[in-house]
């Protein structure tokens, strides 16, 4: 049996609408579901007293006005800095909120991520990777367990019928996940092709594969050898118009981008 998606490519808001909004952020999730994304990827560390926050790097000094590790910090003092002044950069403001949303560039938390979500009138699914490496390893896929077992996301019937799915660059951590919840959908994330992965195998049964863009261009063939070997290929970070047609032509099934909405345009939807 194979795991390949018979539908729409879909089209993965990557960090929200992170092109136009501070990523991460409410407002960039918002945006993505205001422009039509099919789904919406986030980046998900535990604080010091073990909440599952959406920050990317290692560290909050990019994307906000502080300073510190995730993992040191208490959700408490990410509550009290800024994650959106940060996009407008040193020149005039590209990016603006109005007052009464500013609440919307603070800290977000993946269950406020969640509540978004099921508050959408359509369906809107939630990939979410779990970062690695990380002082929590093993208790962030656990809490994350814990939290989507509160919205009825941990165990889902089928793998193609669940809205969320896990994805990672750490094997060991999608491991964790499928072995506590096997029906959910795991994406093993390649920064580049292993050579022991060449033959299009994945770790771990896992059924997904997250090549970056760069692999699809210099490595087209492997591509399609995931798609034999009857993998979904969900791929990132998909931003040029020319690799939106890459993608198309090679029949992935997922393209995660900054710009969901100038990528619906480009695919006619
Ligand atoms: O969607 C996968 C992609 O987000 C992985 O890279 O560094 O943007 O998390 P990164
Ligand atoms: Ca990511």
């Amino acid at each position: 049996m194979t795991h390949a998606r018979q539908l729409p490519i879909q089209v993965v808001a990557h960090r929200g609408a992170s092109e136009e909004a501070p990523e991460h952020t409410l407002a960039a999730y918002k945006k993505a579901i205001e422009d039509g994304a099919d789904a919406l990827e986030c980046d998900v560390r535990l604080t010091a007293d073990g909440h599952l926050v959406c920050v990317h790097d290692r560290r909050v000094n990019r994307t906000s006005n502080g300073r510190g590790a995730v993992s040191a910090l208490e959700l408490a003092d990410l509550a009290t800095l800024d994650f959106g002044s940060w996009k407008n950069g040193d020149e005039a403001p590209d990016w603006e909120i109005a007052p009464e949303e500013r609440a919307d560039t603070s800290v977000l938390t993946l269950e406020r991520l969640l509540e978004l979500v099921a508050d959408t009138g359509r369906r809107v699914e939630l990939a979410i990777e779990t970062k690695h490496p990380t002082r929590w390893a093993g208790q962030v896929e656990e809490r994350l367990l814990v939290l989507l077992k509160r919205f009825g996301l941990d165990a889902p019937a089928s793998a193609d019928e669940s809205p969320v799915r896990i994805m990672s660059f750490s094997a060991r951590s999608l491991h964790r996940v499928r072995a506590a919840s096997p029906t959910l959908p795991a994406v093993y994330l390649m920064q580049f092709v292993s050579p022991r992965l060449r033959d299009g195998r994945l770790p771990g049964g896992v059924r997904i594969a997250g090549p970056s863009i760069r692999i699809a261009r210099n490595h087209p063939a492997y591509i399609e050898r995931l798609k034999k070997a009857g993998h979904q290929v969900h791929v990132w970070t998909v931003n040029e118009p020319e690799d939106v047609d890459l993608c198309v032509g090679l029949g992935v099934d997922a393209i995660i981008t900054n710009r969901p909405r100038t990528v619906l345009d480009q695919l006619h939807r």
